[in-house]
């Protein structure tokens, strides 16, 4: 079987190029050419590598190099992919290196449709590194979050990507999760528990902190976003509340009338 070492040294070609327009890469890979530019971190793939082992139960979202190594520590994965060529490839990758697929269970399918109805707990890792525009990475945390073992980890790749960096900067505010790796591409956080993705967001500090209930910046970027739509009626009432409220000592409030 490969190493770890000639995995991340050669990474096997597994994705199909398909070009996003407005990206440098458009112009680099021919579509449907075959690519390992899109693989999970080398930073993420060692945590992979030091936290997996042959007893762990393990899940992802999205596949590619990272499902050859979750083969390749002989965790018991479910990989969760709409892509059946991708997983052909990945398998033939296996078999052509010496690694064992039994205990790779893939579901061919979006994330957002196969997670709600997957009933596995206790899973001992999980990596987010499906689609990733809004609100993808966060549907897929939500629903593993639950899934995980208390003690388990989860993996948020690409923070390059805004609603990735985002979900992952609000996680780490959180006390049920704790940052125990980051580098340039993604992160890993232990869960502690099962808070967040059942708390209102007064309890969660990262959201409360950007809410203009509770923030004066909050209130200001509101306003500035009123002006930049033009919505010049709402900025004025807008305005006037916040000097009447204010007045009563409560700015930002709105006046309740009396009692
Ligand atoms: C960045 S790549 C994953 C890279 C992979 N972890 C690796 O190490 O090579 C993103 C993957 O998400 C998959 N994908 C796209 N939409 C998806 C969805 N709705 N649910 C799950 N996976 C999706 C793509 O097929 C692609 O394999």
């Amino acid at each position: 079987m490969i190493t770890v070492q000639e995995l991340l040294a050669d990474p096997p070609k597994l994705h199909a190029f398909t070009p996003v327009a407005g990206t440098h890469e458009e112009k680099m890979f021919a579509p449907g050419e075959l690519i390992n530019r899109w693989k999970l971190s080398d930073e993420e793939l060692l945590f992979i590598d030091a936290h997996v082992n042959a007893q762990s139960k393990t899940i992802e979202t999205g596949a590619g190099c990272s499902t050859v190594l979750f083969a390749m520590k002989g965790a018991r994965h479910t990989c969760i992919v709409p892509d059946r060529p991708l997983t052909e490839r990945i398998v033939a990758f296996c078999k052509e290196h010496g690694v064992p697929v039994d205990k790779l269970t893939f579901i061919i399918e979006p994330s957002e449709k196969a997670l709600p109805r997957l009933e596995e707990r206790d899973f001992d890792l999980a990596l987010i590194d499906g689609r990733h525009g809004f609100p993808q990475p966060f549907m897929d945390w939500y629903y593993v979050a639950e899934m995980l073992k208390i003690g388990g980890y989860v993996i948020i790749d690409d923070l390059h990507v805004w609603v990735c960096e985002t979900l992952a900067n609000l996680l780490t505010e959180e006390k049920d999760w704790d940052l125990v790796h980051e580098s340039l591409g993604g992160c890993a956080l232990k869960k502690l528990g099962n808070g967040t993705q059942n708390n209102e967001f007064p309890d969660q500090p990262y959201v409360r902190r950007r809410s203009r209930q509770y923030s004066f910046q909050a209130k200001l970027r509101y306003l500035g976003n009123l002006l930049k739509r033009r919505n010049y009626p709402l900025f004025a009432s807008t305005c006037k509340l916040a000097v009447q409220s204010a007045l009563m000592g409560k700015f930002g409030e709105r006046p309740r009338g009396r009692r």
